[in-house]
């Protein structure tokens, strides 16, 4: 998609699912290059399956799957894993990015071992910056869905500064 591209943002890979279960053992294939202090947003139009791809990835992380759901309502949702958290969100039903900081989500970004995931990243496009990757998945028909990771090409500042703050913690 142009826009992520003027974002920053280089295409590193595109696919096609016809299953769910296609698309969970993608994300969970995805999972596994996953770092602390990684952003993931997820876009695409209801029902494109952003929430299916989280399924995924959760289970790489030995959450129960089960607990996934949009948090349309409750906005922020943790899950622990066992040494991963992932911390999900749902921009749905934000009206920017004021309401948005009220959430916890800027704190979310430098919390240690967690993964954030964004649903709905076009509601709050200042946060953009934030992500280090940009899953797009579009209706292909019927079951059929392609699904398109976009990476950030060069880390900003902000996010360069929390991965070294990851380093070095690891290596203490
Ligand atoms: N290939 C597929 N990948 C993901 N979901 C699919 C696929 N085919 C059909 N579906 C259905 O589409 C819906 C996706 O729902 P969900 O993941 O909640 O979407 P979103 O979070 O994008 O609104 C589910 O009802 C799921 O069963
Ligand atoms: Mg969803």
């Amino acid at each position: 998609m142009e826009s992520f591209l003027k974002k920053g943002f280089k295409k590193h890979k595109a696919v096609g699912t016809d299953s769910v279960n296609g698309t969970k053992s993608l994300a969970r294939a995805f999972a596994g290059r996953l770092k602390p202090g990684d952003t993931v947003a997820l876009s695409g139009d209801l029902g494109a399956g952003k929430t299916h791809f989280v399924k995924g990835v959760a289970a790489f992380f030995g959450i129960n799957e089960k607990q996934i759901v949009s948090p349309t309502f409750s906005l922020m949702k943790t899950h622990r894993g066992k040494q991963m958290q992932m911390i999900h969100f749902d921009f749905y039903r934000l009206k920017g990015l004021e309401e948005l900081e009220k959430t916890g989500y800027r704190e979310s970004l430098s919390e240690d071992k967690s993964i954030v995931f964004v649903e709905w990243p076009e509601i709050i496009k200042e946060t953009w910056d934030d992500f280090t990757y940009m899953i797009r998945i579009e209706h292909a028909g019927d079951k059929r869905r392609s699904i398109t990771i976009y990476k950030k090409n060069a880390s900003k500042p902000g996010v360069k500064t929390k991965q070294a703050v990851h380093k070095k913690r690891g290596t203490k």
